[in-house]
């Protein structure tokens, strides 16, 4: 297939975004790259630490530039709006995380953007893809690569556990340093709703087993007395942990865990597959560590054997969430330049939010069965 390079645009130059600088840089097809921060500092400081001389003051500023690609790496309730006008300004727009807004009870808004982004596509042509680390996690990868190896899928498990005051990453100080507000204000607009942050986990079922969830049926967790999951808070949130059963489009069941309350170092991705003919189990001790289990056979797996070739530039470092980071650099600069759709591009990323949507709209109504909405499959460019 022939490729154009192209030229990027980094936009939110803060804790997360800084790691995406040099990949993007070492790319083979990235013939240019600018930044872009609202903050002067943060923009200044990275536009020496990665020697770019190209610079940005305002999403509005680099909208107008002739840059073909933006990479949005800000705070996760900006994403939609910024996407839509990037796209509409004719870039082709990558964000870091889900289509998601500021926290609510019902999730109603979160659909609506998904909604607006999928139409933004279709009326602009540009590509859209989500940055979904799970996605690019090699024991993803390698159950994709082997689903036919599992026979007929029958249940698949994923998680997301992030302890709220986890030390390795509190959520209160991410709050404080994403919002600028103190450790109180942050406790009194409460905890988010874990389901309508779904996909590290949903992207496991939906792009192993290439199917998406019909149904769902859930559950929430109070737990007793809690500070910041609280009916009384901003968000009206009370649940600290859901877990959802999801009946797939392939007739087989997804069990989905979001967790932000528990005793568990951190958790993102599978934790089984169970097929007709054979099952994984992802080792809860090593990330990159799983046993293949078949009817006769039990044996140690290391997923990254199954991960795909890189550009020379980008293998040596592979970054952070299970060497996901290049790869996912690699897709979107891939797909641009080949003009092609993204592979977790806006009908798959409404996929990895929606069921979360309608899980937490279920544990709601106390387990009621709901329906999950779909938008189809994306067209193919
Ligand atoms: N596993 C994952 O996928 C993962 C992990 C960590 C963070 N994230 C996501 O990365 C994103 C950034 O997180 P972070 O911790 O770096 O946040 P952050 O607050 O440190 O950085 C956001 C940056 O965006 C800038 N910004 C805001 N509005 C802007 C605008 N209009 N134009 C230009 N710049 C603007 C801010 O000034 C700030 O520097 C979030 O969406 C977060 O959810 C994803």
């Amino acid at each position: 297939m022939s490729s154009q390079p192209i030229s990027i645009g980094i936009v939110g130059l803060g804790q997360f975004g800084t790691h995406f600088v040099e990949l993007f840089q070492k790319h083979p097809l990235v013939k240019r790259v600018g930044l872009c921060d609202i903050a002067p500092d943060k923009l200044a400081r990275a536009a020496r630490r990665f020697g770019v001389g190209e610079t940005y003051a305002s999403l509005d500023e680099i909208c107008r530039s002739d840059l073909d690609a933006l990479v949005i790496i800000t705070q996760p309730w900006l994403h939609a709006p910024q996407a839509i006008q990037a796209m509409e300004a004719g870039k082709h727009v990558y964000t870091a995380v889900p289509i998601i807004t500021p926290p609510s009870g019902n999730g109603d808004e979160i659909l609506e953007w998904c909604d607006q982004l999928i139409a933004c596509c279709r009326r602009t042509g540009q590509f859209y893809m989500m940055g979904e680390t799970t996605y690019f996690r090699p024991e993803t990868v390698m159950c994709r690569k082997r689903a036919a190896e599992f026979g007929q899928f029958i249940q698949l498990e994923a998680e997301y556990l992030h302890d709220t005051w986890l030390p390795a990453c509190n959520l209160i100080e991410v709050q404080m340093a994403r919002t600028g507000l103190s450790a109180s204000e942050v406790m009194q607009i409460g905890g988010d709703v874990p389901m309508h942050y779904p996909t590290h986990s949903t992207c496991a079922p939906i792009s192993i087993m290439g199917a998406h969830a019909v149904e769902v049926s859930a559950f929430g967790y109070i737990y007793p007395n809690d500070s910041y999951f609280r009916t009384d808070s901003r968000t009206g949130n009370a649940f600290c942990h859901e877990v959802g059963l999801f009946r797939m489009s392939n007739g087989a069941i997804a069990q989905i865990t979001e967790s932000r309350r528990n005793g568990h170092i951190g958790h993102e991705g599978v934790v089984r597959v169970i097929g007709s003919e054979a099952s994984y189990v992802h080792d809860a001790a090593d990330e990159y560590r799983g046993t293949w289990i078949t009817k006769t056979d039990v044996q140690p797996v290391d997923p990254r054997a199954y991960r795909d070739p890189l550009p020379p530039a980008l293998a040596d470092d592979l970054g952070g969430h299970g060497g996901s980071h290049a790869y996912l650099v690699h897709e979107f600069v891939s797909a641009c330049a080949e003009m092609r759709m993204p592979k977790i591009n806006a009908w798959e990323a409404a996929r990895y939010v929606a069921a979360g949507v309608m899980a937490h709209k279920s544990a709601m109504r106390g387990g009621e069965m709901l329906k999950v909405p779909d938008w189809g499959e994306a067209p193919a460019a």
